[in-house]
């Protein structure tokens, strides 16, 4: 009897290893634990042992037992993980990585710079926050003058407020560093502004400083008519007009062809045919005194540039908003 219990063991474990599938499992379960099965044939095989053997064999079935079921239930939980793997649809399409892309306005901010770099034009910066010194009253905006009304400033006190141009960054520039100086310093700026197709509180412009002996009001206009073309082609004309700056002198505003109907007049340019895009002059002798330099011997010019209008001739967008809105649908459509 002894005998049969350890061949029904090593049988069994030869068999175990030969397991292919749940099936296979099942019915080896039955052959040795089923009503009919080994087991149960030892336990009715014991009556006919010597009554003194019998405890120690019943002892060596009831271990023998005790092994199959373990390592059949090991064996089926192995299954059961193999099964529920398997419920895993392989042919489920996979996810795609959505891959980040740059803003439309920084696209046409580098690009800008890429021109302006070219002309050995470097990047200078300023905070958002200013104080009124940097915005207004440095670059001779005296107080209470009206000049400042031309600007809708969003104040945080009295004495500081939202930059409403980046015109500041000329002046922390100049205090910092002796002529030459040419920068550009791209920003965000701020006004009090109800947002509609064309408003927006925030928006963004390029500042432009060129400041040497000699610098002349036709290389401003050289250089503005050059980044039209950069820009836009060939055929961009640009119109210079005379205006107000307390900061320049003399001042000018600048306009671009309307790029949408190539300046024969269009809703977009309300049938003017131009299109507005910024400010520039000569750097008035007044901000020059109050950064240290000699306006008898230092002379420049300044210029801006307004980012979101740039970016909306290039990229045919009709409404400023949709900048900010952060809509994928929109964003993802710019590279
Ligand atoms: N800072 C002016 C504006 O925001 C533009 C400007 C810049 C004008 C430099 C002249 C020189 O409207």
């Amino acid at each position: 009897m002894e005998n049969s219990i350890d061949s029904i063991k090593n049988n069994f474990l030869d068999e175990l290893n030969s397991v292919r599938n749940a099936q296979d499992l099942e019915s080896l379960r039955i052959k040795h634990l089923g009503r009919k099965g080994t087991i149960q044939e030892l336990y009715s095989k014991l009556k006919d042992a010597d009554p003194a053997d019998r405890p120690g064999l019943g002892k060596e079935i009831n271990a023998l037992r005790t092994i199959i079921e373990a390592e059949l239930n090991e064996a089926k939980s192995r299954y059961a993980v193999r099964k529920s793997r398997q419920k895993v649809d392989l042919t489920l399409p996979g996810r795609t990585p959505s891959v980040g892309r740059k803003h439309p306005l920084t696209l046409v901010q580098e690009e800008i710079k890429k021109y302006f770099s070219r002309l050995g034009f470097s990047v200078a910066d300023g905070p958002d926050v200013e104080t009124d010194f940097f915005n207004f009253a440095a670059l001779n905006f005296p107080e209470n003058h009206p000049a400042r009304a031309m600007q809708d400033t969003l104040f945080i006190t009295e004495n500081i407020l939202l930059r409403t141009h980046t015109s500041p960054v000329q002046i922390r520039t100049m205090m910092e560093q002796k002529p030459p100086v040419r920068i550009i310093a791209p920003g965000r700026v701020y006004r009090r502004d109800t947002p509609d197709a064309s408003h927006s509180p925030f928006f963004h412009q390029i500042e432009g400083l060129f400041v040497d002996k000699r610098v002349s009001f036709g290389h401003l206009r050289a250089v503005i008519q050059e980044f039209a073309r950069y820009m836009f082609g060939a055929d961009i004309h640009v119109r210079f007009r005379p205006s107000f700056f307390p900061f320049t002198e003399p001042s000018m505003e600048y306009d671009f062809n309307c790029i949408f109907c190539r300046g024969k007049g269009c809703k977009v340019c309300k049938y003017t045919g131009w299109i507005e895009i910024s400010g520039a002059g000569m750097v008035h002798p007044n901000v020059f005194r109050a950064v240290g330099y000699d306006p008898d011997v230092i002379t420049g010019y300044a210029f801006g540039m307004g980012v979101d209008r740039i970016a909306m001739l290039k990229y045919n967008i009709d409404d400023i908003r949709l900048f900010f809105e952060n809509d994928m649908r929109f964003l993802s459509q710019f590279n």
